[in-house]
């Protein structure tokens, strides 16, 4: 595979080190009023509290995980890394640098680096297409390749390396694949133009569970041939486990815990961490104990008021006086962070 392995050494050759880096990221979004209705109230304007504070460090050969509940703001902190919408306040450092002071050979370069794969990969395919102008197109335009056979061979190799024959499938169009073949397809344009860094938002949230695995099992070995660095977005904690090398927990646009994923699967600390734990099916004697002490209360609160004090409190059944009004500092021991009163 002359071109995806000469990428793949090039990755390998980075030293380790920190890759990219969310610095206090807030994103804000404006609730849309009436203008009558502002007029009259003259209220200052609401605001979703989408992503509220939050930091993270991405190494080098990182597998993050971003895990919280639908409405946590995963999907907005994502888009807010890959510099597709500005934070309110806040920072994204990509290599040491700004993202939003990239000009634009620096952003040329960010976009081959840092690549997404979606939720639902036939939306990301244009159904119009076959599968090798899918793949060549951004070729032609991020490396300028002009020869003919030189996009036939890349795009066949992108397909080899995600366990697709290209003879067979080149000239095909989307709607003849099945969903884990079509998210296979977007992982081949990603690596194709060389990414280094791939988000991955719900990749395999609505693939059946049989072809989940093998999603996951060939990101795994993608990600080990090609020294890539993996940020996935998850509401389903346990199937980072195999996967993940650090988890962050999000709750209401914060993130409440983080560790490496043997720690927080062994020893959550958090409660929130706790309840996702208890809802997912893995069996583990410890903790069942657990589960009895956390009880899950209500759904996950509006990001527009969030509650004061720890957000969580509304639904932890340990709450206490303080976390109701006090917002709770992150502590950090060791290679673990977590922001919650009760924890020592
Ligand atoms: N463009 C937008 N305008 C207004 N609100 C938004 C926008 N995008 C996301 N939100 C809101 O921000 C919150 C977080 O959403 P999202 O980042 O999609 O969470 P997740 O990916 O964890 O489900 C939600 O309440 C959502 O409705
Ligand atoms: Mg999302």
């Amino acid at each position: 595979m002359p071109y995806l392995s000469l990428e793949g050494v090039a990755h390998m050759s980075e030293a380790n080190g920190t890759i990219m880096k969310a610095e206090n990221v807030v994103k804000l979004f404006p609730v849309k009023k009436s203008s009558l209705l502002a007029a009259l109230t003259r209220k200052p304007p609401d605001y979703v509290h989408a992503v509220d504070g939050v930091s993270l460090d991405v190494q080098v050969g990182d597998t993050i995980a971003i895990v919280g509940e639908s409405g946590s703001g995963k999907t907005t902190l994502a888009r807010v890394m890959l510099n597709l919408i500005e934070p309110t306040s806040g920072k994204v450092i990509w290599r040491g640098k700004d993202v939003s002071t990239l000009d634009k050979n620096e952003l040329f370069q960010f976009r081959k680096d840092v690549q997404i794969i979606f939720q639902n990969p036939g939306g990301a395919l244009n159904p119009r297409k076959s599968i090798f102008r899918i793949l060549s197109e951004p070729l032609k335009l991020h490396f300028n390749i002009k020869s003919g056979s030189e996009l036939v061979d890349r795009a066949s190799e992108a397909l080899l390396a995600v366990g697709l024959n290209p003879a067979i499938h080149l000239d095909r169009h989307p709607h003849e694949f099945s969903g884990g073949q079509r998210q296979r397809i977007c992982i081949a344009r990603a690596l194709s133009l060389g990414a280094k860094i791939i988000f991955a938002d719900e990749p395999v949230s609505s693939l059946d569970v049989s072809i989940q695995a093998q999603i996951l099992i060939l990101m795994k070995k993608l990600k080990e041939e090609f020294g890539l660095t993996y940020i996935f977005v998850t509401h389903d904690l346990a199937l980072t486990r195999s996967f993940a090398s650090r988890v962050y927990v999000m709750y209401l646009g914060e993130i409440v815990e983080s560790g490496p994923v043997e720690d927080i699967f062994m020893e959550p600390l958090h409660p929130y961490t706790k309840l996702l734990l208890a809802s997912t099916p893995v069996p583990n004697p410890k903790r069942a104990r657990s589960r009895e002490t956390i009880i899950p209360v209500g759904e996950i609160p509006s990001p527009i008021n969030p509650p004061p004090g720890c957000r969580f409190h509304t639904r932890c059944a340990l709450a206490k006086a303080i976390c109701k009004t006090a917002k709770p500092v992150v502590k950090t021991v060791g290679n673990r962070s977590f922001a919650c009163h009760l924890v020592n």
